[in-house]
């Protein structure tokens, strides 16, 4: 597209400005952030952007809300997530435009996200009203005759969240669903990159009944958010983003921590995959390359055995020489722009580096830009940066196995452990990586980049701490209280 086209449409479709929400209230700041078109790299929009006391207040005021947010009914929490729902969907349109322009997203994985906003927003309504607990039996010797024990969940009090750029409405959305539903008040820092998603959610959330301090949504600087990692006051962090998240764990004191860190995602094709090598392809170039590989869960590594090797690493690199790359706002492109140049750099120097030590690129081209073409390699050295790092990019690497058991070693050759792909027929071998995979998840049948809103997903080893997934983040999200009760006597 020629430069004044970009220019003239950058901001199209969003706002000149937006607020930040403090304590449930727009806040025009005197300090603005520019919000660039990813694609055009124009200013698209100003967002208000937080200062240190500012912060502060968020904290206070979300602190002092602790005991009306327990107090708030929940079918009234219901009743706000499910106006959320309703809202979402009227500005369906406007949502995925904002994600199209301010993460380069294309449309059509746009709405996807879209999509799963509702979803995640819908399920979290449900969650609501299903906050129970459970009965105790007491009597377990003559000492406690006569004594019964009951728990209940209670809300942990303010939490403290910060959000990464690459689902700017989603992943959002399982932070702040769960806290509702849960009866917890919130600060959020989104991204400074993409933080349009969260002010209209903060939007559409300061149109319902929530108390007064419940919730704040407010771009800021990482020195301001620093407050919502060691402020005392906050009772749970839980923060999606980089390995940076190791350090803010060690500095967050007494609070309740969960880290969700990304990975390199394997996908194994067995001898007997299960499916078509045709059908396989296609799942595996969503996985690896929608939305440019910007997914913690995005395919890294392929490993596919001997038998099968060839003929997938054919079909494969056709597939993948054959993506469209442009637009993000046109409906054809497959691959849009990486979040912005650096983050395109660093992995074209990772895939250089990768060919220097005796990678052979299958497919791919040159970075123009924050532009990079779909690549795949082979022969990726396994200290290669490309190999033991996340790309979260549009890359991914491919190499043959023997057998089965060592395909599951080279899964489990890495410092992180999110999600794995396994294409096997052989309900033996599904079952065998089940149990030897070190991972949060283990997807048969599929690539590892397969979510849906309301399963249990996080990682171990590097990948993170606890889970998301609504009602798994509700559990972190609350505490159980125990009450014992004493029949009378005498
Ligand atoms: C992530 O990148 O962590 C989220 C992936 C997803 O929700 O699909």
């Amino acid at each position: 597209m020629p430069k004044d086209k970009k220019k003239t449409r950058a901001g199209k479709g969003l706002k000149s400005s937006y607020p930040y929400y403090l304590a449930n209230a727009p806040v025009a700041a005197n300090t603005d952030l520019d919000v660039l078109d990813k694609y055009s790299g124009q200013r698209a929009t100003r967002v208000a952007l937080a200062d240190g006391a500012a912060v502060r207040k968020a904290i206070v005021a979300g602190y002092q809300a602790r005991e009306a947010m327990a107090a708030f009914p929940p079918d009234a929490r219901r009743d706000v997530l499910e106006h959320c729902v309703q809202r979402f969907t009227q500005r369906f349109d406007e949502l995925a435009l904002a994600l199209c322009i301010e993460a380069g997203k294309p449309i059509r994985d746009a709405r996807g996200e879209v999509t799963r906003l509702i979803d995640t927003f819908r399920i979290a309504a449900g969650e609501a009203t299903r906050l129970g607990g459970e009965v105790i039996e007491m009597q377990i010797s003559p000492r406690t005759r006569g004594y019964r024990g009951m728990t209940k969940r209670v809300p942990v009090g303010l939490c403290g969240f910060i959000t990464p750029f690459n689902f700017p409405l989603n992943l959002v959305a399982h932070k702040v669903a769960p806290a509702i539903a849960a009866g917890c008040p919130f600060v959020l820092k989104p991204s400074e990159k993409t933080p349009i998603g969260a002010l209209i959610i903060g939007e559409i959330l300061a149109e319902t009944e929530l108390p007064k301090g419940a919730f704040s949504i407010l771009a800021c600087s990482n020195d301001d958010a620093a407050q919502l990692v060691e402020d005392e006051r906050v009772a749970l962090l839980s923060f999606t983003g980089g390995l940076v998240g190791w350090d803010l764990k060690a500095r967050a004191g007494r609070k309740k921590v969960t880290l969700e860190l990304g990975g390199n995602a394997a996908c194994i094709v067995d001898d007997e995959p299960g499916a078509s090598l045709d059908h396989i392809v296609e799942r595996l170039v969503f996985g690896a390359y929608y939305q440019s590989g910007q997914s913690c869960i995005s395919v890294q590594r392929i490993y596919a055995h001997a038998a099968v090797y060839d003929k997938l690493r054919k079909k494969l690199k056709a597939a993948v020489a054959k993506l469209r790359m442009g637009d993000p706002r046109d409906e054809s492109t497959f691959i849009g722009p990486m979040i912005d140049e650096k983050a395109a750099q660093r992995v074209e120097s990772w895939i250089a580096a990768a060919r220097k030590g005796g990678a052979k690129r299958l497919a791919g081209g040159e970075r123009s830009g924050n532009m990079v073409p779909a690549t795949l390699l082979e022969h990726v050295p396994h200290e290669a940066d490309l190999y033991r790092k996340e790309a979260f990019a549009p890359v991914a690497l491919m190499q043959p196995f023997d057998d089965f058991e060592q395909a599951l070693d080279l899964v489990n050759d890495s410092d992180f452990g999110l999600q794995a792909g396994v294409f096997t027929g052989r309900l033996e071998h599904a079952m065998r990586a089940w149990d030897r995979l070190e991972v949060g998840g283990v997807i048969v049948g599929d690539v590892p980049s397969f979510r849906v809103d309301n399963m249990p997903y996080g990682g171990v080893k590097q990948s993170g701490l606890g889970r998301e997934g609504v009602r798994y983040a509700m559990d972190d999200m609350t505490e159980q209280r125990l009450l014992v009760i004493r029949d009378p006597v005498g």
